[in-house]
C-alpha cells in the first residue's frame, strides 16, 4: 500500500468541541495537528497531554500555516468568513461546525470554495452528532426528499421535555436550565429559534439539492408555550416540540420553518427527550427514516468534525479533484412560500367569559373563515367566571386563521386568544 502523507490540521477554536477533536486525533497516525488559535493561551485547560507550543492566539496564523485542512470552530460571521476564504484562498481544505455562517453565507462560501477546487464539509453544523450531512450526500443521494420534521436544537428540547414532565412554567425551567449549564446566560439565539433555523436552512438547502433563503424562513421560539397547553396537549395525545419542518411541494416551491408543534404521540419525534436531537425524513425511493442522538457536546460533535476531517484524508492523494458529492454547490434558489400561504392544523387556547353562545360564536367565526373544527373542549370554569376552551382545527390556512384571531381578540365575549400552535399533519 502506498504511504500516504500525514495531513496537517490546524484549528480555529479549542472550546467544547475543539477539545473533543483535540483528544479524539492527538493519537491518530494519519493526521497531525500542527496549530490551534485560541482566545486567551494562558487560560487553563482540561486536556491531557495538550502540546502548548502549539498555541495562538492569532487566528491568521492557522489560516496562514502551511496546514492542509483548517478546522473552523469558533461559530458567528465574522472573523469565521474571512479566516476561512483566506484559508481557502491559501489552498485548504476546510471543515466547520459553524450553522449561522453556512446558513447565512453558504452559497458564496462553497461557491468560492469551488473556484479554488477545495472542499467545506460541515457535518457538525446540523444536529451535532447525528450524521445526516454525509448520508444525504452518499448513500441516500438517488432520493429525492420532500419532506423533513426535526428536532435540532437540544436547549429547548430540554426546557419542553422538563415543562412537560414537571408540568412547570417556561420561565422555571429556563432558570433551572440555565443554573445547571443546559441553557446559555443569554438564550436567545436558542429559545427564539435562530439556532434551528440556521440548522434547517442549510439542511433543506442540500436535500432540496435548491439554495434556501434564511430570511425566507419562518421562526417563532418556545417562549410563549405554556404550562397549560403542554397538559392539555397531553390529554388530546399530543407532546409539544419545536420542530423545524421543510417540505417541498409537486410544484417545487419549499416550506421551511421553525415553530412550535403539537406532536402525536404515535409520532417517533414525540419520544425525543432532553438535549437529544433527531431528524425524520421522507424520501423516495427510501420511505420515512428518523435518526436520532446527541445534538450537541463535545465527542459527539467532534465525532462528526473528525469524520468529515478522515474523509478529506482517506480521498488525500487519489485525485486533485475531490469527490464531487463533497461539494455543495447550487445553481438554483427555491422558491419558499410565506407563512400565510401555508396550510396547518392548529391548536388554540381561547379565554372567554362565561356568557352563552360563546361556543357558538368560536364556530361562527372558524366558518366565516373557511376553518373547519375537528375538537373542541372546554371543562367548567375558572374562578373569574371565564372559561379556557380549546380548539383543534382541521387543515387551514394561515391567512384565515390570523384573521380568526383577529376576529376572537376583538369580540365582546372573549378575552383573549392565549396560545396559538400549529399542530403536526398526519
Ligand atoms: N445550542 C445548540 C443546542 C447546540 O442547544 O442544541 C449547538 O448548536
Amino acid at each position: 500500500m502506498e504511504n500516504k502523507k500525514r495531513i496537517k490540521l490546524g484549528l480555529i477554536g479549542l472550546g467544547t468541541v475543539g477539545s473533543g477533536v483535540y483528544k479524539t486525533l492527538k493519537d491518530n497516525p494519519s493526521v497531525e495537528i500542527i496549530k490551534i488559535a485560541v482566545k486567551n493561551i494562558n487560560k487553563p485547560r482540561n486536556i491531557d497531554g495538550l502540546d502548548t507550543s502549539l498555541l495562538t492566539d492569532n487566528p491568521y496564523d492557522v489560516v496562514n500555516s502551511d496546514a492542509d485542512i483548517v478546522v473552523e470552530l469558533i461559530g458567528g460571521i465574522e472573523p469565521a468568513f474571512d479566516l476561512i476564504k483566506t484559508a481557502i484562498a491559501n489552498g485548504k481544505h476546510i471543515v466547520t461546525a459553524n450553522k449561522e455562517l453556512l446558513a447565512k453565507c453558504g452559497e458564496e462560501l462553497f461557491n468560492f470554495a469551488e473556484a479554488h477546487n477545495k472542499v467545506v464539509l460541515y457535518e457538525a453544523a446540523v444536529a451535532g452528532g447525528i450524521p445526516i450531512i454525509m448520508p444525504i450526500k452518499t448513500i441516500l443521494a438517488g432520493n429525492r426528499i420532500n419532506h423533513i420534521e426535526a428536532i435540532l436544537n437540544g436547549t429547548t428540547n430540554y426546557i419542553l421535555t422538563k415543562m412537560d414532565a414537571d408540568g412547570a412554567s417556561y420561565e422555571d425551567v429556563l432558570k433551572e436550565a440555565q443554573e445547571l449549564g443546559y441553557a446559555e446566560t443569554n438564550p436567545t439565539g436558542d429559545v427564539e429559534g435562530f439556532d434551528a433555523a440556521y440548522k434547517i436552512t442549510t439542511l433543506s438547502t442540500l436535500a432540496f439539492r435548491k439554495r434556501i433563503k434564511i430570511d425566507k424562513v419562518y421562526r417563532e421560539g418556545i417562549t410563549k408555550v405554556r404550562a397549560e397547553d403542554m397538559q392539555i396537549a397531553n390529554e388530546l395525545g399530543y407532546k409539544i416540540k419545536l420542530i423545524a419542518l421543510a417540505q417541498l411541494d409537486d410544484n417545487g416551491k419549499a416550506d421551511v420553518r421553525v415553530h412550535p408543534m403539537l406532536v402525536s404521540k404515535e409520532s417517533t419525534l414525540s419520544h425525543i427527550d432532553y438535549v437529544k436531537n433527531a431528524v425524520s425524513l421522507k424520501g423516495h425511493p427510501v420511505g420515512h427514516i428518523t435518526l436520532s442522538g446527541p445534538g450537541a457536546g463535545e465527542f459527539p460533535t467532534a465525532s462528526s468534525v473528525v469524520g468529515d476531517i478522515l474523509a478529506i484524508v482517506t480521498e488525500w492523494g487519489t485525485t486533485d479533484y475531490l469527490l464531487p458529492m463533497m461539494r455543495c454547490t447550487h445553481s438554483e434558489t427555491a422558491e419558499v412560500i410565506d407563512i400565510l400561504d401555508t396550510e396547518n392544523k392548529y391548536y388554540l387556547s381561547i379565554n372567554a367569559t362565561n356568557k352563552m353562545g360563546v361556543i357558538g360564536i368560536i364556530g361562527k367565526v372558524c366558518e366565516e373563515n373557511n376553518i373547519s373544527v375537528a375538537c373542541i373542549l372546554q371543562r367548567g370554569l375558572k374562578d373569574n367566571n371565564t372559561a379556557d376552551i380549546t380548539v383543534i382545527t382541521e387543515v387551514c390556512r394561515e391567512r384565515d386563521i390570523r384573521n380568526a384571531i383577529e376576529k376572537f381578540n376583538n369580540s365582546e365575549c372573549i378575552n383573549k386568544v392565549n396560545s396559538v400552535i400549529r399542530v403536526q399533519n398526519d
